[in-house]
């Protein structure tokens, strides 16, 4: 069955803007999210609160927060940020975020690429965030890359990606995302991912899904996961996005791309397609080139 309505997590101005080659104007980011929020996206990843070397695009999250801030002040949208590591968590908490995602990786490979960890030590780096951000009432994300492959290992094992799912709420995390990071995902795998997650007592409501659209699947494969009940999907305005540190990740599924689908299903979200789309439209012409949305283009006519 069908979810009636999905949240959708919107990431176009950190996983999209974390991988454009331009570094975008502080002042271009905050008009960006205001215009998400005002779409009707309620739900929109920020920034980031990494290492500035590691991500420059996303260096200015100190100057940025501020200019965005009253969105999630007054309930007109959630603004969680990405924090790795407890000084990660201290400059957003003294930003006063009230909403933030760790982030481990399903594989070894990609945790030394992402993160300069293995995946216990990454693990270990995020279990006192998790733990500090709890105490303060501020809401856990746990992002969990490579779930279905992995560019230096290949094919994911199932229980692998399971056993780290189980740490990552274990250590406290309210909601888990599972990524498909270079979008190598089908949506059988998706399923039987699901499916074993379940198995093991992890509860379909606290799983939302992050597809990349490298190979063109993430809109099948979201499907595959509404249809066993999914209800948060993350999605990336205009189709920006990637991720600086995997090989052959492209842009996350095209948030237009996902509300055309739902709203040909019935399915509620609350997002306004034609200001989605504008918006869209006017990112790509900062950015100098069109959306890979096809939504986006055939409503643009670009
Ligand atoms: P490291 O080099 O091991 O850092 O990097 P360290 O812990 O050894 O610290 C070195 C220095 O960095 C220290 O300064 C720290 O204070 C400083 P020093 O004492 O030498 O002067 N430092 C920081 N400064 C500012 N903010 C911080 C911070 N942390 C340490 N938070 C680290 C480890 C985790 C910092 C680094 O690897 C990093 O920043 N990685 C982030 C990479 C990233 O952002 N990747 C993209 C996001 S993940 C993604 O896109 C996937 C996702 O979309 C889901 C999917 O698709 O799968 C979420
Ligand atoms: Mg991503």
């Amino acid at each position: 069955d069908l979810p009636p309505r999905v949240r959708i997590h919107e990431v176009g101005a950190r996983d999209g803007l974390q991988n454009e080659k331009a570094v975008v104007p502080t002042q271009i980011k905050a008009e960006f999210i205001h215009r998400l929020a005002a779409a009707g996206l309620t739900t929109v990843e920020a920034t980031s609160f990494v290492h500035p070397k590691w991500v420059p695009q996303l260096a200015d999250s100190e100057q940025l927060f501020p200019l965005v801030r009253d969105l999630a002040q007054d309930g007109r949208a959630k603004l969680p940020v990405l924090v790795p590591n407890d000084r990660g968590l201290d400059r957003a908490l003294a930003l006063g975020a009230r909403g933030i995602a760790v982030f481990v990786s399903a594989t070894e490979s990609f945790a030394k690429a992402n993160l300069n960890r293995t995946m216990d030590e990454a693990l270990a780096m995020s279990e006192p965030v998790v733990a500090r951000a709890r105490e303060q009432k501020v809401h856990v994300r746990g992002y969990l890359s490579m779930c279905f492959g992995d560019p230096w290992e290949g094919p994911v094992p199932i229980a692998q990606v399971v056993r780290t799912a189980k740490a990552l709420l274990d250590m406290g995390c309210d909601e888990l995302s599972l990524g498909d990071t270079i979008g190598v995902a089908t949506p059988g795998h998706v399923l039987a991912l699901l499916a074993e997650l379940n198995e093991e007592g992890v509860p379909t409501d606290r799983i939302g899904v992050h597809f990349h659209d490298t190979y063109g699947q993430a809109l099948a494969n979201t499907l595959a996961a509404l249809q066993h009940g999914v209800s948060t999907v993350d999605a990336s305005a205009g189709g920006l996005g990637g991720c600086p540190y995997a090989k052959s990740a492209t842009g996350n599924l095209a948030t237009e791309d996902l509300v055309w689908m739902l709203d040909g299903l019935g399915i509620e979200t609350g997002v306004d397609l034609g200001r989605l789309t504008a918006t869209s439209a006017w990112m790509a012409e900062q950015l100098g080139r069109p959306s890979p949305s096809r939504t986006v283009r055939a409503l643009t006519g670009t």
